[in-house]
């Protein structure tokens, strides 16, 4: 059987048209290694309990639950003020442009594109670990 060759012409064709490829469309590229997490001790998080840590920088809330674990987000999706929770009318608040967030984190009132967004987490023994 004959061996198939490329012309030199047909052989640069073929490497241009591969590198018009973009990456997330190609097999051999690897996928984005996950982020790494910031573990904290689970016991500094009582059930039921609004706890405000740093995660990379910036501001999330823990709160705990019967089920699981929540961390979001206390950045304005705004201007990136820090939003707080508003106990009496249990609303998150930001105080730069009186932003409220509902409980859940949806936008109810105020100039917020998108809700607070939710930070993956998972209990792992006796540890919380958030991806940073
Ligand atoms: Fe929060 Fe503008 S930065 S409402």
């Amino acid at each position: 059987m004959p061996a198939a060759t490329l012309s030199r012409r047909e052989l640069l064709a073929a490497v241009a048209a591969s590198s018009l490829v973009p990456a997330a469309c190609r097999n051999d590229v690897a996928a984005p290694p996950r982020p790494p997490s910031v573990a904290f001790p689970l016991a500094r998080f009582p059930s039921g309990v609004r706890v405000t840590v740093q995660v990379g920088g910036h501001p999330v809330e823990v709160l705990r639950d019967g089920t699981g674990v929540t961390v979001r987000s206390l950045v304005c999706t705004h201007q990136g003020c820090e939003v707080f929770w508003d106990e009496q009318e249990s609303v998150y608040r930001c105080p730069c442009h009186d932003a409220k967030y509902a409980p859940d984190g949806q936008v109810i009132a105020g100039p917020p594109p998108r809700p607070l967004p939710v930070r993956p987490a998972r209990i792992d023994g006796e540890r919380l670990l958030v991806e940073a």
